[in-house]
């Protein structure tokens, strides 16, 4: 008998995969990290030097594209976290270049599941969603996006908004995922962030880090990146990640979590950016943008109700942008 808690994590070298993989370290859980290439060393070179990483890690090579590949790895697990996700669905329009991604983020995850249907060991499957996977409605509520609401996908193809394969690709993955786990009783918790903020583990950047740094860096390729940021919510890394580990454990933790703590117009960074940082030029106006746009937030009622405190939640969302500056600037990525 052992008393070890073993516990896999997909997509660990990504920005939030990683910063799971700090905290499950830091409260003694072994963790099995699943990345597609455990050889390279830029990707995986900051996970090994972790706290408790020399006792407690192990890199485990698995591809979402291939039936069986996370098998080994989950077996005998007590938890798995599947957070990797084809993020270069975000950056894409054209549905036909796109099939095959979708139906890695869908045949992913079902794959992820059946290995925990053979592993026999694994006590419950928390999945990284998104409030994208939420917010597109056709009729939005008036107070605030919950749990209960589900985004239209027929809204989504008809607008084409930006990242809108992202939310056809989860919300058809967890839909899935739902499915299988009913019919083949998989304890199943999602989590739906929205826009991560916040410092991280990995060298790379990220869809958040890019999110984070545009309005500081300017970056001519991401130019129309911060109208797109404009009324939007966020929450910090390092609350996403807790609320993983927490929903892992509570005994009556059950279905869909929104993870957000903030709601912000892109306005509001850019003065607190600017306060920040006086000599950096920082955009304040953003034409055809309107500056009071009313936000609708997403509730995290049901997370904050199971007992869930979000240490970041006082924070501005330019406090939040700031940290991801700082560190990339400290890893020369700015
Ligand atoms: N960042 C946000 O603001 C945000 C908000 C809401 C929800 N989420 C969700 O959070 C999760 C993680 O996002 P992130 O921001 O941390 O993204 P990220 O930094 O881009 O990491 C994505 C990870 O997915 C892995 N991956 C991609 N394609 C794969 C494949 N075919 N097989 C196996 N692994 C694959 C990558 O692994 P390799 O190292 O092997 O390339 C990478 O580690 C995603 O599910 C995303 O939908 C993110």
């Amino acid at each position: 008998m052992t008393d070890k808690r073993i516990v896999c994590v997909t997509g660990a070298s990504g920005y939030i995969g990683s910063w799971l993989v700090k905290r499950l370290l830091e409260r003694g859980y072994h963790v099995r990290a699943t990345v597609r290439d455990p050889g390279n060393e830029r990707k995986v070179k900051n996970l090994l030097e972790l706290p408790n990483a020399s006792t407690h890690l192990s890199l485990w090579k698995a591809d979402l594209t291939e039936e069986s590949s996370y098998d080994d790895a989950v077996q005998g697990c007590q938890g798995v976290f599947h957070v990797a996700t084809p993020m270069e669905l975000l950056y894409h329009d054209e549905p036909a270049e796109n099939e095959e991604i979708e139906s890695t983020t869908v045949n992913g995850i079902l794959s992820i599941m059946r290995s925990c249907s053979k592993a026999k060991t694994v006590k419950r499957f928390v999945y990284t969603s998104s409030t994208g996977n939420i917010m597109m409605q056709r009729q939005p509520p008036v107070d605030e996006y919950t749990e209960e609401h589900w985004s239209d996908l027929d809204l989504c193809y008809e607008l084409k908004m930006f990242a809108w394969k992202y939310v056809v690709a989860k919300t058809t993955a967890e839909r899935a995922a739902w499915k299988y786990a009913e019919e083949n009783g998989i304890d199943m918790v999602t989590v739906h962030p929205s826009l991560v903020l916040g410092q991280s583990v990995t060298p790379q950047t990220s869809f958040s880090t890019e999110a984070a740094t545009v309005l500081y860096t300017k970056d001519e390729a991401n130019i129309a990146l911060p109208k797109k940021l404009h009324n939007l919510s966020a929450v910090h890394v390092d609350d996403v990640c807790n609320a993983h580990i927490f929903l892992f454990e509570h005994p009556l933790a059950k279905g869909r979590y929104i993870c957000s703590t903030h709601i912000f117009n892109i306005f509001e960074v850019g003065h607190s950016l600017r306060e920040k940082y006086p000599d950096k030029n920082i955009p304040t106006e953003f034409e055809g943008l309107d500056k009071s746009p009313k936000i609708i937030p997403c509730s995290s009622k049901k997370l904050i109700g199971l007992g869930f405190e979000f240490a970041h939640k006082n924070k501005d969302v330019g406090d939040l942008c700031a940290e991801t500056i700082e560190w990339c600037r400290v890893k020369g990525l700015l």
